[in-house]
């Protein structure tokens, strides 16, 4: 190259920089436009209305911020199902006052107003309603309600609040496991269930609950059970026996699944026979020959699906 380019070459550079200069301050400023324009449409008047309970309620106002209650509308699914053209019913309970009669809401997700209703203009001299986290709740989670009632928590009136906190929606524990055992000693933990599941959650077997079924909720907003009921059904202990290798996986190498069942039926019938030779009352025997026999159902069952539907087991682990 010969030098007599050299200022041509310069110019060249200066121009292609002044050019990428321009280029990325007007991306910026579109950015900057842009967000601008998305938390413009955030600050609507429901969220205007949360921030005028944030000026005296700032701590309660964080934890609802983040929960699933706050975003129930905002979600990618709830979204798609809007752009789709919904139901109106969802904005029941996806969004807050819903009019059936005007299809107007008050406000997108569920806010303060959906569970403790109107704010009088002279709050705090006059109080907020607030409901005892039952009935409210029920509004919404109807399934749940249900199970809720059949329960001994139910049977006692236990209110949703005791262990889930109403803002964040959490459970009130830094673990379900610290939640029960808070209320239940490790006294109730014995019998072959509990001792052979130390690494357990009580969640696993006592509040089982399948898959939540989205694609029946999308089309009809039924909800799927959430295992409130406290009871121990088969189907909580089949979800994870019924998976052929982690089954094996707990048992020696190489065993083969019948021979396994049979391994375990007999240990568990030693062990109900050792339980009677002890005396133990009779409702510790009961406990005992009832997953004997669940798991010999659980077991055959097992046997005959792995039997008939090949494949099904590998595709389930994946
Ligand atoms: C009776 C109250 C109720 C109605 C009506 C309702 N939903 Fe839901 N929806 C819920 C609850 C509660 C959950 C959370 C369920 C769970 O995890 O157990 C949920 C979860 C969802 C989810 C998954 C979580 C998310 O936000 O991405 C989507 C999507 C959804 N609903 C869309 C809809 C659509 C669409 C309709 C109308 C056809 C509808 N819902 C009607 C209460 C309702
Ligand atoms: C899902 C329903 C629900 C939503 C949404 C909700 N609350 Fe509550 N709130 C309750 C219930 C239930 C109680 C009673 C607490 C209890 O039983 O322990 C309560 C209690 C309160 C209390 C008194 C006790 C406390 O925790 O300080 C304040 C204040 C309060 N709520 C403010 C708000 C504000 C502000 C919002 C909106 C950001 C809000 N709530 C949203 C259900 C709700
Ligand atoms: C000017 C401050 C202020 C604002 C704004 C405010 N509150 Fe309160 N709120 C209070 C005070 C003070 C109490 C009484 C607290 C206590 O005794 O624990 C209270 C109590 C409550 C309670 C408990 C029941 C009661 O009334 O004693 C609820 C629920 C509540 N507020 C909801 C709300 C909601 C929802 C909003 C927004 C729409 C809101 N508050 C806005 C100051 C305020
Ligand atoms: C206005 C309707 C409404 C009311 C009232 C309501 N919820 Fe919800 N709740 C919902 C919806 C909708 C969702 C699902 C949001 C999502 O996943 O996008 C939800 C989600 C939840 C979740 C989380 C579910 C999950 O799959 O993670 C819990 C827990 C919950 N609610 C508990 C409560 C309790 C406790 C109360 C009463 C204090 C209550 N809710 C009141 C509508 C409501
Ligand atoms: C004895 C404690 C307790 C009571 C009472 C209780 N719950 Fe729960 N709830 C739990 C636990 C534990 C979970 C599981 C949390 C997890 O593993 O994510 C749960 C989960 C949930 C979920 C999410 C279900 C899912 O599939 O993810 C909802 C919704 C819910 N509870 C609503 C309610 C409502 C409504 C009530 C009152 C009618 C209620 N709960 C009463 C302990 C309780
Ligand atoms: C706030 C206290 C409290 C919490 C938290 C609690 N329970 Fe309970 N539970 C009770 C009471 C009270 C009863 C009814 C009296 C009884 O039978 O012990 C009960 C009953 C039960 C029963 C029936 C006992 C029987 O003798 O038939 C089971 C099972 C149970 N709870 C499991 C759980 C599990 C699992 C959790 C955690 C998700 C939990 N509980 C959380 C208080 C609690
Ligand atoms: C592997 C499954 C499993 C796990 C994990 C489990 N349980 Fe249980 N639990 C059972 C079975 C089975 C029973 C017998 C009663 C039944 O069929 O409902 C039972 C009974 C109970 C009872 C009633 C006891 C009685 O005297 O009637 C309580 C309370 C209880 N469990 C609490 C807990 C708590 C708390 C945890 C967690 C620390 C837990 N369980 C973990 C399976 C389990
Ligand atoms: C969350 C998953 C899970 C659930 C739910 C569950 N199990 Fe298990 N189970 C396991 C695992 C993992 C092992 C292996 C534990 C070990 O070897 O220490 C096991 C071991 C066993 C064994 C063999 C014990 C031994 O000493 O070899 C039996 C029998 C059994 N479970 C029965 C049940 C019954 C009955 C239920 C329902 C009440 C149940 N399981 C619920 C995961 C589960």
């Amino acid at each position: 190259m010969s030098t007599q380019n050299r200022p041509l070459h310069i110019i060249l550079i200066v121009f292609v920089l002044v050019v990428m200069l321009f280029i990325a301050t007007w991306t910026v400023a579109a950015q900057d436009d842009a967000s601008d324009a998305e938390t413009g449409d955030e600050v609507t008047v429901e969220v205007a209305e949360v921030q005028t309970c944030a000026e005296c309620h700032i701590d309660v106002v964080a934890d609802w911020q983040d929960s699933v209650h706050a975003t129930a509308f905002q979600t990618e699914g709830f979204q798609h199902a809007v752009a789709e053209g919904l139901d109106s019913s969802c904005l029941e309970c996806h969004a807050t006052g819903y009019s059936p009669v005007t299809g107007e809401i008050a406000a997108e997700g569920v806010t303060c107003e959906a569970c403790h209703g109107t704010t009088p203009e002279n709050h705090p001299e006059e109080p907020v309603p607030v409901l005892n986290g039952i009935d409210v709740c029920a509004e919404c989670h109807l399934t749940t309600y249900h199970e809720w009632q059949v329960s001994p928590h139910g049977a006692e009136n236990m209110p949703c609040t005791t262990c889930h906190d109403p803002h964040p929606q959490q459970i009130r524990f830094e673990s379900n496991n610290a939640l029960c055992l808070d209320c239940h000693g490790d006294d109730v933990l014995t019998g072959f269930a509990h001792e052979t599941h130390t690494e357990n959650e009580c969640t696993d077997c006592h509040w089982h609950r399948g898959e939540f079924d989205t694609q029946a909720h999308l089309v009809t907003g039924a909800l799927s059970p959430t295992g409130h009921e406290g009871d121990v059904e088969t189907l909580a202990c089949t979800t994870c026996h019924e998976n052929q290798e982690e089954y094996l996986a707990s048992r020696e190498a190489g065993a083969e699944m019948v021979t396994a069942s049979r391994v375990d039926i007999a240990e568990l019938e030693a062990e109900v026979a050792s339980v009677r030779a002890q005396g133990e009352n009779s409702s510790a025997v009961h406990l005992i020959q009832g997953i004997v026999v669940g798991i010999a159902l659980g077991g055959i069952l097992v046997l005959l699906m792995s039997r008939l539907r090949p494949g099904r087991f590998d595709r389930r682990s994946n």
